[in-house]
């Protein structure tokens, strides 16, 4: 990709390559040596540049750190047989920044900004996006308020960072959850289709406590009546019943619009899978466990790919989920979607990006 924008370039003196054990990834631990970064002040972005990764240091009456303002985004790089970078989808991801930088009074970022910040970076960092299969560089673009003002008001200044981790597998076994139906994750005219930071603090106490009980994560209804499912805590969810594949409509704002959802969709239609894109009421879902027509369940999410789920908690009762056979939807457009992003398949859709 050639670059439209002037980046300044500092490279780092030490990298952190040969402290790195790539063939131990986990999620979100390790993080690279550099990061894109541009600020906003007097209503434009200025001085995009790759910096050495280092701590930042903020002022204690910093926006973000009192009020929240920020959102962030997560997309993934892979490398192909031919050592190529590829990137799943960047221009969603850049579009979904911004839908959600509106909602919370953030400037929008623009799209030679992040898309030539992102070139760059990977160009740089090329090294650190791992080649072991199942794992990827997780990127996380992120935006966040940077006054330093006590007073309730946008900020007026801003930082876009964007910062990668080689990562492997989010989730390494199939999941537990529960549906939560006291706690509310959204309501409609809220942000929970924003990729807000605060989201994700609001959800981190009823996670906590599904936890204790042994459960990895909650699935989330609606927060009026309690009676449907919307989403999990780290992706969309899809359950597949008497053949049908079904999911929630983003339509209510109360879901996050996930880009391997969409993803997902759109490969159901082209392997001919019936889908439905409604409300499920916990009902329902409870009678299709307990008739035996729930088939799969399973997550969709750039960091959990396609999370199988073991088991659903509803209200005092644990409903375990058949055994995935090989030929199963989830397996079968997980591969699919593998072999898309990994550039082993052709891609009709003009998804993968390469670097
Ligand atoms: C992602 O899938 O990229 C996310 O942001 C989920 C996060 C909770 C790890």
């Amino acid at each position: 990709m050639n670059n439209t924008i002037e980046i300044q370039i500092t490279k780092t003196a030490s990298s952190k390559l040969p402290q790195t054990d790539f063939d131990n990834l986990t999620f979100g631990h390790a993080l690279s040596d550099h990061l894109f970064v541009a600020d906003y002040f007097q209503g434009e972005w200025h001085n995009p540049r790759i910096e050495p990764y280092a701590p930042l240091s903020l002022n204690p009456a910093n926006a973000t750190l009192h009020y929240g303002q920020s959102v962030f985004e997560g997309l993934k790089a892979y490398k192909n047989e031919a050592g190529e970078v590829l990137v799943f989808r960047p221009d969603a991801n850049f579009r979904r920044l911004n839908e959600s930088a509106k909602r919370m009074c953030i400037p929008e970022v623009p799209e030679e900004l992040f898309m030539d910040g992102l070139a760059k970076l990977l160009e740089l960092d090329r090294e650190w996006v791992p080649s072991k299969p199942g794992c990827s560089l997780y990127i996380r673009p992120f935006v966040f308020a940077t006054d330093d003002f006590l007073g309730i008001r946008p900020s007026q200044k801003y930082k876009f960072m964007i910062l990668t981790s080689p990562v492997g597998q989010y989730y390494a076994k199939p999941v537990a959850v529960k549906v939560e139906t006291h706690f509310s994750r959204a309501i409609e005219g809220g942000t929970g289709y924003a990729k807000a930071a605060g989201n994700y603090a609001g959800s981190l106490y009823p996670a906590m406590c599904a936890q204790k009980e042994g459960y990895d994560q909650l699935l989330w209804t609606d927060g009026k009546t309690h009676q449907h499912i919307e989403e999990s805590g780290t992706m969309n969810v899809m359950f597949v019943i008497n053949g049908t594949l079904i999911t929630a409509p983003t339509t209510t704002g109360t879901i996050l619009k996930g880009i391997t959802r969409d993803s997902v969709l759109t490969l159901a239609k082209e392997m001919d899978m019936p889908v439905q894109e409604r409300f499920l009421s916990v009902s329902e879902l409870k009678e299709a466990l307990e008739n035996g027509t729930m088939q799969e369940a399973f997550g969709t999410g750039t960091a959990a790919t396609i999370a199988h789920i073991r088991l659903i908690h509803i209200d005092g009762n644990d409903y375990s989920l058949p055994e995935k056979p090989r030929d199963a939807f989830s397996n079968r457009v997980l591969h699919k979607l593998d072999a898309i992003k990994y550039g082993k398949e052709k891609d009709p859709y003009g998804w993968v990006y390469r670097y």
